[in-house]
């Protein structure tokens, strides 16, 4: 074979697709039942954007950006996430303005350049939902009651939802600090990845998958313990009210994500079913991010999923997605005269709404009607010479085989009575 789509992206195929269209239709029903909008932003932006909006130490912006300079000498690049993004869309259309609290969300194709494999891709899709201009209990709640709905109606059970809270910036500072303290006794027991992430990004040391780090790091001093007290009890309100909403939560001082803007709470889906790479979605605050790329002081929190995560745990809990739909009608022409006929009932049929099939291989009846049981329709309608001069064909039900002589004028109103 000549020509392979590039590594870590898929082709996602007819017999696959029912499975996305149902995450997709849920995502947009559960939105809608939330009152979330949909917003869409290019699939690529000012490399500047992601740099600043999700730091330039995280691995997203260090390692996985798809970069390049266009033809205008821009840096360009291919969105790696969302947030950033609806910030930036937020600022430039001024949409503060429409209402004080914006409900946004999406569903959109990232790049990020990763190792691909189980769940890890180069081209994914995210569905996502974003608050902003709300700092309130009720937001970080909204967003993680949104998220669990629409895993619950995606058929994915055994779930863990992890939560944390990695303060406001200046608290972060300080801890910082305490953290490399305490880690720069066993500097040279890190892995090779947490001694760059030392002077980098101290903070994922926390969330490192390596065995040594783990161990070295679980006497760590702890976030939650070198919080402000308002910061730890606004943190223990959003436990509070999602206990109170019967949520199961685990408090996790490992969780401090991958990306710069986040303050205050932060969690995420965990699946048994994923692997290494475990988390369906992520998300939490980030009440500096509009700030930081030039807009007013604006709170916000949302959250992010990988689409092909949720069909794969869902996939994996063989949940029943919902059969496909079946072409309803398929008619056997048998003549030339008979597929003009036929493609005439056949375009006022399908403005009715019926869902019509037709042979474009001038086929045997045999092959036909093989055809047909292929497709599983509901009714074959077969016009032959006889049928013609009748001006009535035969409509045959494939359940139970039965069949009967209908006009031709008459065959929408027998499908629709049937
Ligand atoms: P993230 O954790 O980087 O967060 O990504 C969100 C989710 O996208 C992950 O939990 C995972 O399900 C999926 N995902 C990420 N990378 C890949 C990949 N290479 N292949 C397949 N799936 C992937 C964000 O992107 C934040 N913007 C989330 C957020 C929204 N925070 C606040 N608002």
């Amino acid at each position: 074979m000549k020509f392979q789509k590039p590594r870590g992206t898929k082709d996602i195929l007819p017999k696959d697709i029912e499975h996305w269209h149902y995450v997709e239709n849920t995502v947009r029903e559960v939105n809608k039942l939330y009152n979330f909008s949909e917003i869409r932003t290019p699939t690529f932006e000012s490399t500047d954007l992601f740099a600043r909006g999700v730091g330039s130490d995280t691995d997203i912006v260090g390692k996985e950006m798809y970069t390049f300079l266009d033809k205008g000498g821009n840096s360009i690049t291919l969105k790696p996430e969302m947030t950033a993004p609806v910030a930036r869309a937020y600022l430039e259309n001024s949409l503060m303005a429409e209402s004080p609290v914006q409900k946004l969300y999406y569903i959109s194709n990232m790049f990020r350049y990763e190792k691909p494999q189980l769940g890890r891709f180069r081209e994914h899709t995210q569905f996502g939902a974003e608050i902003l201009g709300s700092d309130s209990i009720e937001s970080d709640v909204e967003i993680i009651l949104l998220a669990e709905e629409i895993y619950k109606r995606c058929g994915i059970k055994n779930f863990s939802i992890k939560i944390n809270s990695i303060g406001k910036i200046e608290e972060r500072k300080n801890y910082i600090d305490t953290l490399k303290t305490y880690l720069k006794n066993n500097f040279e027991s890190l892995s090779d990845d947490s001694k760059r992430r030392f002077e980098t990004n101290p903070l994922r040391i926390l969330d490192s998958k390596n065995e040594k780090d783990i161990r070295l790091t679980e006497n760590a001093p702890k976030i939650l313990d070198h919080l402000t007290p308002a910061s730890k009890s606004r943190f223990e309100e959003v436990i509070d009210r999602l206990k109170y909403l019967g949520i199961d939560i685990e408090i996790d001082f490992r969780l401090v994500r991958g990306l710069d803007y986040y303050t205050d709470t932060t969690f995420e889906f965990i699946s048994g079913d994923l692997g290494s790479h475990d988390a369906i979605g992520g998300g939490g605050r980030y009440d500096g991010l509009i700030e930081t790329l030039g807009g007013k002081p604006t709170p916000g929190i949302g959250f992010a999923s990988g689409l092909e995560r949720v069909i794969l745990v869902a996939e994996k809990n063989n949940f029943k997605f919902p059969e496909p739909e079946n072409v309803i009608l398929y008619f056997i022409s048998l003549t030339p005269e008979a597929k003009n006929i036929s493609l005439k009932l056949i375009t006022g049929l399908r403005d009715s709404g019926i869902s019509c099939e037709y042979d474009f291989l001038s086929r045997s009846f045999k092959a036909q009607m093989r055809e047909a049981n292929k497709l599983n329709s509901q009714y074959v309608y077969i016009i032959g010479e006889e049928e013609i001069n009748k001006g009535a064909g035969l409509l045959k039900k494939m359940s139970d085989s039965s069949q009967s002589e209908v006009a031709f004028g008459d065959l929408l109103k027998s499908i629709l009575k049937s």
